[in-house]
């Protein structure tokens, strides 16, 4: 018998109960197990996998250079015990200063979310889905598909964007940051991701960097989304003397149809709590958190 049998049904029908956008539980990766006894005479189990990134991998842009990942399994009971025993395992390692202790879990677990922050765990990120109709803001602006001709300016929003999440979020602004950038957002023009760059009397003031992620049985996806194609959000940047002029707003109304469009009528993104720009307008954008990623850094923080 696994130790996972029981435990992974258990909590597909906990998150049902949470949150009809939850897709199902998934076996947990291979790792270390950690197992708690609760008062009802129940266990709750968890799995921890340790991962080392490298300084110049385009992850190392929004994570810690070491990282523990919790992945629980508790359903609706048992995250207080279960993290009182990660705690335990992570006071007998030794973590350097760039590390740290993540889980993720469906936002709207209230009770879980009260013994993250007994732990000392951040949310430092939400992923948010956004799942109605396109709505229409037209403008002045030009919205047109990023070429790779524009890499120079594309490059300067994006890296204005990176600036300011690493003021409020978990991005890490790395020595190499501006190449690592410069690779991935690269990549994505020359295969045709929808990347889109917006103009305002033939000056670039935004960007939105997107690409499509398709949730099927196996695929990372379908461990946080519902089956089906979904377009992803990246990044969005508006020059800094541009924002709070409907930018965004015109933005993302052409970003959203034309994910639409290309049949990814529901889309998702993360955004950074602690970021007071992005946080409301995501909000009326219609995105709503679906998943929350806890975050210590550095790992010795767990409490
Ligand atoms: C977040 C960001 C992309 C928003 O774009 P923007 O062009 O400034 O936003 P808009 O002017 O189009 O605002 C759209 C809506 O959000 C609201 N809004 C935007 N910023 C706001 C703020 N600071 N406070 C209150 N409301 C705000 C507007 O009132 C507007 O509401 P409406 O649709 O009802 O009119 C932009 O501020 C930015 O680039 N910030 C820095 C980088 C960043 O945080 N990127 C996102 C990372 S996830």
């Amino acid at each position: 018998m696994r130790f996972t049998d029981g435990l992974v049904d258990a909590q597909t029908a906990w998150f049902a109960r949470l949150d009809p956008m939850l897709p199902a539980a998934v076996h947990p990766p291979d790792g270390d197990v950690i197992t708690a006894a609760l008062p009802s005479g129940e266990r709750a189990a968890g799995v921890v996998v340790a991962s080392t990134l490298s300084p110049e991998s385009t992850p190392s842009l929004w994570s810690a250079l070491r990282v523990w990942e919790l992945h629980p399994l508790v359903g609706a009971a048992g995250m207080p015990e279960l993290l009182t025993q990660w705690q335990l395992m992570m006071s007998r390692r030794s973590p350097g200063a760039d590390s740290s202790c993540l889980v993720t879990w469906p936002s709207r677990d209230a009770r879980a979310t009260q013994a993250f922050l007994a732990h000392g765990l951040v949310p430092l990120s939400t992923l948010a889905i956004r799942t109605g109709p396109p709505v229409l803001s037209p403008g002045a602006l030009t919205v047109r598909r990023a070429r790779t001709t524009d890499m120079e300016v594309a490059l300067a929003l994006a890296t204005a964007e990176l600036e300011y999440s690493a003021q409020v979020g978990g991005t890490v602004l790395r020595a190499g940051s501006r190449r690592i950038k410069e690779a991935a957002l690269g990549r994505h023009i020359a295969q045709g991701d929808p990347v889109f760059l917006a103009e305002r009397d033939g000056i670039a003031v935004a960007l939105a960097e997107c690409w499509f992620s398709d949730s099927t049985a196996g695929s990372w996806s379908e461990t946080r989304l519902p089956h089906g194609r979904w377009g992803y959000v990246n990044s969005l940047s508006v020059t800094p003397d541009a924002r709070g002029t409907g930018v965004g707003r015109e933005l993302m109304s052409v970003v959203h149809q034309e994910l639409a469009r290309a049949g990814a009528e529901r889309t998702f993104l993360y955004f950074n709590p602690p970021n007071p720009l992005s946080t409301v307008f995501w909000a009326r954008q219609g995105y709503r958190p679906l998943w929350t990623i806890w975050e210590t850094r550095p790992a010795s923080a767990l409490r």
